[in-house]
């Protein structure tokens, strides 16, 4: 199967420079001005287009069993809905039960995520601790190609994880070579306010921001940016919201600690006052933890990403009908947390950063694509448009507009957190292994086309960073 993009103009993390690119077999095959076209071959005008990588999302809960129900959008509908805005590749996550086996829940995950369009991978979740899980750790990374491991800091009494899990966890991931990644927010104090607003007969949405304010998750992060630290072993903090964790962060990289931040649009953009919504049905859609932020934090979050403390975005696309959310209507705390937003990801992030001016096309590239392939370990296959790297690519209008509505998108829930917004700049078209799946707004996703991504870990870069952390650390003698 081969395939030519012809005139547009390349842009990667670093570079841009005008080429065509010839697609065989799923890879880059060459790079160049005025390539042959040999027979056979299905040519796309890229004429005053950019070619980027395809977008990679690192945070993704397709059919995701969580609070009583399980998330709306399976593995296919959301993967094709990314498709639609650009992102070729996600990372979602395996989830096990508390007691639960590792490697059953992966089995599980592994089977669901067989009918994705997009090629997929996993961090898989430590939500306890025991001799089995440490060893099944070992079985993950070895065997199945899984170098990242996610602890829940919040959701006291389901799938939260204890100072000892993180502790014995973290230590584990330095063994074994795996990036340790943390919700950070403090469930105990979460489930505190919960309970005291409750009492208080604060049950609407309103109370959710309430029940987790900032501190909540500046605390979390220290508490978890300390215990990695001290062991010397790499963290990366999902879904940063607040000015007080990317403080957090800026301190300890400012110290040569290896913390990494990935931000949403949706906190980079929306501000609490959504929680106020007259209407519940409004305000109960974009409950998700942790929640959107007084406006203030926006600006640390995108001075975060200009200066490097923060690298990735991605959208912990999660999603609940409003018959789901329904659930929680005499008790916010009962809302299933979670909104969408893989299709909107990188339109948005181009129409906000690039357009605004906070945001250069590169940088547009790294946050989007090639930052989450290098911390994953999954660059130059993907994140790259060289030759060898998958074909996986997003033909980019910066002059396209697009109106965002749950009555237009292809994502399978009923509520957009962007409902009509206008953005300046979209995906044109995307190629996925070689292929075209959308072309100018006709979706040809095909169920069951994606392949899973097995990640490597790194044990001796680790070892190596544990070395300078000990050096860091090491107290001067006084005599
Ligand atoms: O509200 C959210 N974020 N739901 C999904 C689970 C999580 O915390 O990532
Ligand atoms: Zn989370
Ligand atoms: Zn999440």
């Amino acid at each position: 199967m081969q395939l030519l993009i012809r005139g547009g103009t390349v842009v990667t993390h670093e570079e841009s420079f005008r080429a065509d690119v010839l697609c065989v077999d799923g890879r880059i095959a060459a790079l160049g001005t005025d390539l042959g076209v040999p027979g056979g071959t299905e040519v796309v005008d890229a004429g005053g287009l950019l070619v980027m990588p395809g977008g990679i999302d690192p945070h993704t809960h397709m059919e995701l069993p969580f609070m009583g129900t399980v998330a709306s959008e399976d593995f296919y509908s959301g993967t094709a809905a990314g498709l639609a805005g650009g992102t070729t590749s996600i990372i979602d996550f395996v989830i096990p039960n508390p007691q639960q086996s590792l490697l059953e829940a992966f089995g599980a995950w592994r089977g669901w995520a067989e009918k994705s369009a997009a090629d997929y991978g996993f961090h898989v979740a430590i939500t306890w601790w025991s001799e089995q899980v440490r060893e099944e750790m070992g079985v993950l990374v070895r065997e199945h190609g899984i170098n990242s491991f996610k602890h829940f800091m919040a959701y006291k009494n389901a799938i939260m994880a204890a100072d000892d899990t993180l502790v014995a966890s973290f230590e584990r991931c330095l063994e074994l070579g795996a990036m340790p990644t943390v919700h950070a927010e403090n469930g105990e104090l979460v489930d505190h306010l919960q309970r005291k607003l409750l009492a208080q007969g604060l049950t609407g949405p309103e109370a959710h921001p309430l029940s987790r304010p900032a501190q909540v998750e500046g605390e979390a992060a220290s508490r978890a940016i300390s215990i990695a630290g001290t062991l010397g072993v790499p963290l990366y903090l999902v879904h940063v919201s607040t000015a007080d964790a990317v403080e957090q962060i800026r301190l300890a990289r400012r110290q040569g600690q290896p913390v990494y931040g990935e931000v949403l649009p949706g906190h980079l953009l929306l501000d609490d006052s959504v929680y106020r919504h007259p209407d519940w049905q409004v305000a109960a859609g974009h409950v998700m933890s942790p929640p959107f932020r007084p406006a203030q934090h926006q600006q640390a979050l995108w001075q975060g990403l200009q200066s490097g403390d923060l690298q990735t975005t991605a959208t912990d696309h999660c999603c609940f009908c409003a018959e789901q959310k329904a659930a929680g209507r005499d008790d916010f705390s009962k809302i299933p947390n979670g909104t969408a937003g893989i299709e909107e990801r990188m339109a948005v992030l181009w129409d906000e950063g690039v357009n605004s001016g906070r945001l250069s096309m590169h940088e547009f590239v790294a946050i989007t694509s090639s930052n989450t392939a290098k911390l994953f370990n999954l660059f130059p296959r993907k994140g790259a448009v060289r030759v060898g790297a998958d074909a996986d690519l997003v033909l980019w209008d910066p002059e396209g507009t697009r109106l965002i509505s749950a009555r237009t998108h292809h994502q399978n829930v009923d509520f957009n957190i962007f409902e009509g917004k206008t953005v300046r700049g979209i995906p044109r078209h995307t190629i996925s292994q070689g292929r075209l799946v959308w072309c100018d707004g006709d979706l040809r996703a095909e169920r069951g086309a994606g392949r899973y991504l097995p990640r490597p870990a790194w044990p001796a870069v680790y070892q190596q960073l544990s070395q300078r952390a000990a050096h860091n650390r090491a107290e001067p003698v006084l005599r």
